[in-house]
């Protein structure tokens, strides 16, 4: 960790400061490629178990790296973290569109580009990662499924191949907010660059909401931001602010912390009750090397993940971050107006 922010009454330690270093690029790996497996425990019990003895690909694994939707009332983990996906990807409104184009920036190991790919059959998704392991991993599942109208490309989203005015609709779950404050104007003008007029950007995201008011309440963010690998989230209101600059008009912005909430307790009692346990376990001589595969390859980066998971609460407990949807859209060309950037 190298910077410390100082908007902060308390200071908050952050990853990067460019999502293209090499500091984020080496972060990111570890995180996805060497701890990459953790995030096999975020599913149901009998998914949990079929990812670890069979992987990735043939488990039926909902390989999705975010929260669930109402978890309350869901019929599953599973179930509730398929569902946030599916509000994301129904936000779009692309059922209709033939041929449709759709984009997902920061995509992990491709769960939710393949829950789109089936609600939107006629339409090809494009997920994109920067870690090169984790587009292998989303190539296999999704062949492994039968589902052909997929991409994954291994690539920075703040500067994408498509061209302008290519792309009809850009969901994006717990991805966005890896662009650290001074990139995040190049984001949102490379969202509205690829988009078409009309096309939606749709976001689901963590935000700041408070600065830390002591050290306890910083580190409980600064766990986060390292555990989970990102810099500090902006608010939402200069998330829109962002998006506005880039010639996006709001249609939708919404605190949804409620709706994950019961998600974010399932992933701290995951924390606690599960991934501890087996992190004092992989430091025994022997079991170690077992416990290797599934994500315990780095012992310092399993104990900042675990922490992140258990602080990650607190962080939504205290009022310091929400849960937040955003639904952007292109406005309709207007003669004269510059389109790409
Ligand atoms: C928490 S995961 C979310 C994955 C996926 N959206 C999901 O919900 O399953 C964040 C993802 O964003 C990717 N990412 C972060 N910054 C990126 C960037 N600048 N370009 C491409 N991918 C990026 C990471 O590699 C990772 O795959």
């Amino acid at each position: 960790m190298q910077e410390v922010e100082s908007k902060s009454e308390a200071p908050i330690h952050v990853p990067y400061a460019s999502v293209a270093s090499v500091q984020a690029q080496s972060l990111l790996d570890l995180h996805y490629d060497v701890g990459g497996n953790l995030y096999k425990m975020w599913a149901s019990p009998r998914s949990v178990i079929r990812a670890i003895l069979l992987g990735w690909a043939r488990s039926g694994h909902p390989a999705q790296l975010h929260y669930g939707w109402d978890l309350k009332h869901a019929a599953s983990l599973d179930a509730a973290i398929r569902e946030t996906a599916c509000r994301a990807v129904r936000l779009l409104q692309l059922e209709n569109v033939p041929g449709a184009k759709v984009f997902e920036p920061g995509c992990g190991i491709g769960g939710a580009t393949t829950v789109a790919a089936r609600l939107l059959p006629q339409a090809r998704i494009i997920g994109m990662s920067l870690v090169a392991s984790q587009m292998a991993t989303a190539h296999a599942r999704a062949e492994a499924m039968g589902i052909g109208n997929v991409d994954f490309r291994v690539c920075n989203y703040l500067s994408t191949p498509f061209a302008a005015e290519e792309i009809d609709g850009v969901f994006a779950i717990e991805s966005l907010c890896y662009t650290p404050q001074g990139e995040r104007d190049a984001l949102f003008r490379e969202m509205s660059r690829i988009l078409r007029p009309g096309g939606r950007l749709v976001i689901l995201d963590g935000c700041t909401k408070r600065t830390a008011r002591d050290g306890q309440e910083a580190a409980y963010v600064s766990d986060v931001l390292a555990g989970w690998t990102f810099p500090l989230p902006c608010t939402s209101d200069q998330l829109k602010v962002h998006a506005t600059a880039a010639g996006l008009e709001l249609l939708q912005q919404e605190e949804v912390t409620h709706q994950v909430y019961e998600s974010a307790r399932r992933i701290a009692q995951i924390g606690r009750y599960l991934l501890q346990p087996l992190a004092w376990l992989a430091r025994i001589p022997g079991l170690g090397g077992m416990l290797k595969p599934l994500g315990f390859g780095s012992a310092g980066h399993a104990r900042c993940f675990i922490a992140a998971c258990v602080s990650q609460l607190s962080v939504f407990d205290r009022g310091l971050g929400g849960y937040y949807l955003h639904v952007f859209r292109k406005p309709d060309a207007v003669p004269g107006l510059r389109t790409s950037w």
